[in-house]
């Protein structure tokens, strides 16, 4: 598998992997039925790098990293991660964790901070649990889940050092 940064050629093959994760409704904010153009400003606005998993020629998955914050809070990253539900299971998703962290660490990044994980959402926080961020904060109620309702979402975070892996 090759993870590489984005160009806005690789759009048509995120697009149906975007759609597939919000039409769920159950692990980001976005509307089920948000446009390409919100797809393609989320993953190509300003400030924002993306990349994406290759397998065989085909996107599978994807990630995107920026500052958290601007100017005096530019030095905490953030990022958000895609991966087609028919490629899940086989370990792309902590690639793309592990590549955006050293990525992140390389570009001067001190911290990482995810800033709305679902708290039903099991397998991405132990995902981001494996890869060293902790849950600092819950915020009561904040993601209204499709199918379950009013559900929390976490704050996690994890420092960027050496041992970044
Ligand atoms: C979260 C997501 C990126 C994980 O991608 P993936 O390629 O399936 O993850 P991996 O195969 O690398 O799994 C790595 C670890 O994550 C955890 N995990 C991933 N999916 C899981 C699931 N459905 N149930 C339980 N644990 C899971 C496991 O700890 C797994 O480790 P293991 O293989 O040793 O058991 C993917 O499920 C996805 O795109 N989900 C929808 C969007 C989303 O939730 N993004 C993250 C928002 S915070």
């Amino acid at each position: 598998m090759l993870i590489r940064k984005a160009t806005e050629n690789d759009f048509e093959g995120i697009w149906p992997i975007f759609q597939a994760v919000v039409s769920k409704g159950d692990t980001y904010v976005f509307s089920p039925q948000a446009t390409r153009r919100d797809a393609f400003e989320y993953w190509f606005g300003p400030g924002v790098t993306s990349y994406v998993a290759e397998l065989d020629g085909r996107i599978v998955g994807m990630y995107k990293l920026m500052p958290n914050q601007r100017d005096l809070g530019s030095h905490v990253a953030n990022a958000s991660f895609m991966v087609s539900p028919d490629a899940r299971g086989n370990g792309i998703g902590a690639a793309l964790g592990r590549h955006c962290l050293e990525e992140a660490r390389k570009a001067g990044f001190k911290a990482m901070q995810f800033n709305f994980v679902v708290s039903t959402n099991t397998g991405a926080v132990e995902l981001w649990q494996k890869l060293g961020f902790k849950i600092v904060g819950t915020l009561p109620g904040a993601f209204r889940h499709l199918t379950l309702g009013f559900v929390d979402a976490y704050v996690m975070f994890r420092l960027l050092d050496e041992s970044a892996q």
